[in-house]
């Protein structure tokens, strides 16, 4: 039997919008893979056990390329702007772990370690700024947006007077409320504003991500101007939305469970600060839309035969939702002993290279936020609050606090 998923991701009831909707769950009762057919009548498997999608991840012989016949793709806008684009997201081995190869040293803990005490620096100004406007805030605009903007554009190289433009383009350019034709066209101003930084930073490199792309790659010849554009762009949109909204909904989170919150309001250990953003990664799994795959050979996911050339849909923010992995999944637990094992940020060759960057700004933020405001609260009721659930990552669209 086929479901029908035409309205994807299912709304959040109004009283639990920070948890997945109950419409996936109602999809796959009793958790076993299930078949739906999606906006553009593509039929895939949704998968959403914590097993079964951590296995499906693993698997080498399902895709992510987007070109393959039966892959699921998200929607209109993704299937004629970023799905288009060839780069690691859309890329297979042996070309997806060839330039993985070449990000990496960007992004390992020690490169993080480098970086903390700018994002402290800024978290701190940011939170001034914040205090300094009386005693009201919406703590998107003042707050989440502008951190990953600064780490994200102080990471590649990217100007930081440019990022209001920026953080406008790639908003536009992953919403799925976008028409596709504006989304395109915000696609192609991002292009062409990349390409011109990268020729800037091919006569001038500087000791940043793409100023080594430049160099290391695009002189010797081993990937085009093409590559890295769409690899910076890419890297542009992935490290920004994702972080944002993750920092303004773990707020909310925060101040809907009080208890939860007084465990970060004294002195916190770095290890129960790391433990407690895990579980907030968990609790939120905010990338809600599915990791999109498609089989390459028959295999078996949770009993279920899948054949070649169909797709999967796995829901990884489900996954985490999953009580034979956690104990009593819909509760925010900060002191939960395994939180780490969430899978939020995806799993096998695919998983996000900005996990160490993202937790790292989670951590400043939540070490930082509760002990300069310790009474900070929602200026309107959580039910009333704006939350947007038709982008690839779900998020809010402002966080009116007071204090
Ligand atoms: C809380 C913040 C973040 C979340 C929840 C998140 C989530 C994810 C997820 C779920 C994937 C896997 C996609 C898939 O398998 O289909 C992914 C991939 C990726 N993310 Fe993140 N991400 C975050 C922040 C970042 C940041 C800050 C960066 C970079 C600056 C980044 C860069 C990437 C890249 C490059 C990939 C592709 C990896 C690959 O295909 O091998 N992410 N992310």
């Amino acid at each position: 039997m086929t479901n029908d998923l035409t309205e994807f991701p299912p709304a959040r009831p109004a009283g639990d919008p920070l948890s997945p909707p109950p419409g996936i769950k109602a999809l796959a009762p009793t958790g076993a893979p299930v078949r739906v057919r999606q906006w553009d009548g593509v039929e895939a498997w949704l998968i959403t056990r914590f097993a079964d999608a951590r296995s499906a991840l693993n698997d080498r012989r399902v895709s992510v390329d987007p070109r393959k016949p039966g892959y699921p793709e998200k929607s209109a806008a993704y299937k004629q702007v970023l799905g288009q684009d060839r780069n690691l997201r859309t890329m297979d081995d042996p070309e997806h772990g060839e330039q993985k190869k070449m990000l990496a040293r960007d992004f390992t803990i020690r490169r993080c370690q480098e970086m903390r005490p700018a994002i402290e620096q800024k978290i701190e100004s940011l939170i001034d700024a914040v205090l300094a406007k009386g005693n009201s805030a919406d703590m998107v605009k003042d707050f989440a947006l502008p951190v990953p903007t600064m780490v994200i554009c102080e990471l590649l190289g990217v100007p930081y007077a440019d990022r209001d433009w920026f953080a406008h383009q790639s908003q536009i350019c992953t919403s799925s409320r976008v028409a596709p034709a504006e989304a395109a066209a915000a696609a192609a101003e991002l292009y062409a504003y990349l390409e011109g930084l990268i020729h800037e930073k091919d006569r001038k490199p500087c000791n940043d991500l793409l100023s080594r792309l430049a160099v290391d790659q695009l002189r010797p010849g081993i990937i085009s101007v093409k590559d890295v554009i769409e690899l910076s762009r890419f890297l542009l949109i992935a490290g920004h939305e994702t972080t944002a909204n993750m920092i303004s909904l773990s707020i909310t989170a925060l101040l809907v469970h009080p208890d939860q919150r007084a465990l970060l309001m004294g002195d916190v250990e770095p290890k129960f600060l790391a433990n407690a953003v895990s579980e907030l990664l968990r609790y939120l799994s905010i990338t809600h839309s599915g990791r999109r795959r498609v089989a390459v050979e028959d295999m078996e996911i949770g009993g279920q035969l899948i054949r070649a050339g169909e797709g999967l849909i796995i829901m990884n923010n489900v996954a985490d939702r999953d009580e034979t992995m956690f104990a009593d999944p819909d509760k925010l637990d900060l002191t939960r002993a395994n939180a780490k094992m969430h899978m939020a940020f995806g799993g096998g060759p695919h998983r996000c290279l900005g996990a160490f960057l993202s937790e790292a700004e989670l951590e400043i933020v939540h070490g930082k936020l509760w002990k300069r405001i310790p009474t900070l609260r929602l200026a309107k009721p959580l039910e009333e609050l704006d939350f947007y659930a038709d982008g690839s990552v779900y998020g809010m669209t402002s966080l009116p606090v007071c204090w």
